[in-house]
C-alpha cells in the first residue's frame, strides 16, 4: 500500500520567536497570507499524504482549531454574501484525516516522533515538521519523490537535504554523510550528524525537515539516550539504523524548491517578504512600495 500518512510534530516552544510565540504556536505565524501549517498540510496532501498526526503540546490547540470546521464564521460569510472570503475556507473540506496527539514533556524531536508510533504502528510514514515550508506556495512534490525513492530501494530512512550556501550553518542543522561521491539528487546515506561543529560536519547538506520511515526508527527511538542540547534526537535515531545495516537515501531539494524555515526572526522574515511578494493580488503594489522605500534610504 503507498505511503499516505505523515506524523507532524508541532510540539516545540518557539523560544527563538518570542514574544510573538509565547501565546500562540509558531506554526500558525502568517507568512504572507496563510499560517506556515497549512502550507505544510497541503504540501503533503498534494504529494498524496491522506492522513495527519500532528505531535502538539501545550498551548498549541488552536492548530486543532484551524483544520476543522468553523461552522459560525461559515454562516456568517454565507449571510453576508461574503463569497470570496468564504473560498478561503474551502480547504476545511480537504479530503484528509486530522489526528493529534500531545507531548507532554519537552524532550527533543525524536520524542515527539517515538510519542507516534502506538498511532502508527508497524507501517512506513512519513515525518514533515511543522515548521518548515518548502517550496513557494506548498508547490513541492518532494514527499511524493521520498516515497517513490523509498519504496524503489526498499529504505529505512529517507531524508530531504537543502545544499547550505554557507557551510557555517551547519551548526544549525542536521547533516548528512554521503556514501562516496554525489552523482545525481538521490545519494545514498553513510551516516547523519546533529548540528556538528563546522570542522566536524561531513557536508554541507542539512536536513530540511521532510523524512521517510520504515517502523525501525522507533525500535532505535526507544533506546534513543539524550543527545544535543540535552535532547533525544531524531538524528541520533537515523544514525543508529544507518549503522545496523538500514539503507538510506538522501535527496536534494531542487533549486525552486527553497525551503523556508520558521525557526528563527531571520528566516522568517524573509520567508514572509517572499510569499507577500509572490502575492497575487497585493505582491506588485509591495514590491513597488519596497523600492520606494529602499532607494529613498540610500545614502546621497
Ligand atoms: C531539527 C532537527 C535537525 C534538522 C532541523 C530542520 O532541528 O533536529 O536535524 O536539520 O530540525 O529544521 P531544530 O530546528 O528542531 O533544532
Amino acid at each position: 500500500m503507498a505511503i499516505d500518512l505523515a506524523v507532524i510534530p508541532v510540539a516545540g516552544l518557539g523560544t527563538r520567536l518570542l514574544p510573538a510565540t509565547k501565546s500562540q504556536p509558531k506554526e500558525m505565524l502568517p507568512v504572507g497570507r496563510r499560517p506556515v501549517v497549512q502550507y505544510v498540510v497541503e504540501e503533503l496532501a498534494n504529494s498524496g499524504v491522506k492522513r495527519m498526526l500532528f505531535i502538539t503540546g501545550y498551548g498549541k490547540s488552536s492548530i486543532e482549531d484551524f483544520f476543522d470546521v468553523n461552522h459560525q464564521l461559515i454562516n456568517n460569510l454565507r449571510s453576508t454574501g461574503k463569497e470570496e472570503q468564504l473560498a478561503e475556507l474551502a480547504f476545511e473540506r480537504n479530503e484528509v484525516e486530522y489526528a493529534y496527539t500531545r507531548q507532554r514533556e519537552q524532550l527533543g524531536l525524536g520524542h515527539a516522533v517515538l510519542i507516534s508510533e502506538p498511532f502508527v504502528g508497524r507501517q512506513p510514514f512519513v515525518v514533515a515538521l511543522g515548521d518548515s515550508i518548502i517550496g513557494m506556495n506548498a508547490q513541492s512534490r518532494i514527499v511524493e519523490r521520498m516515497i517513490e525513492e523509498y519504496e524503489r530501494n526498499n529504505a529505512d530512512v529517507v531524508v530531504a537535504f537543502e545544499e547550505l550556501s554557507d557551510p557555517a550553518e551547519v551548526v544549525h542543522y542536521g547533516v548528512a554523510q554521503p556514501r562516496g561521491t554525489i552523482t545525481g539528487d538521490t545519494f545514498e546515506l553513510a551516516g547523519l550528524i546533529e548540528k556538528p561543529a563546522v570542522d566536524e560536519a561531513p557536508s554541507n547538506l542539512a536536513v530540511a525537515a521532510r523524512y521517510v520511515f520504515s517502523p525501525s526508527i522507533y525500535d532505535e527511538l526507544r533506546q534513543t539516550e539524550r543527545g544535543k542540547g540535552g535532547e533525544i534526537q531524531l538524528t541520533d535515531a537515523m544514525q543508529k539504523v544507518l549503522q545496523k545495516g538500514g539503507k538510506g537515501i538522501g535527496i536534494r531539494l531542487a533549486k525552486n524548491e527553497p525551503r523556508f524555515d520558521i525557526g528563527n526572526f531571520e528566516s522568517y522574515f524573509q520567508a514572509f517578504v517572499d510569499f507577500a511578494l509572490a502575492d497575487p493580488q497585493f505582491g506588485d503594489g509591495l514590491e513597488r512600495y519596497l523600492r520606494d522605500k529602499l532607494s529613498l534610504n540610500l545614502p546621497t
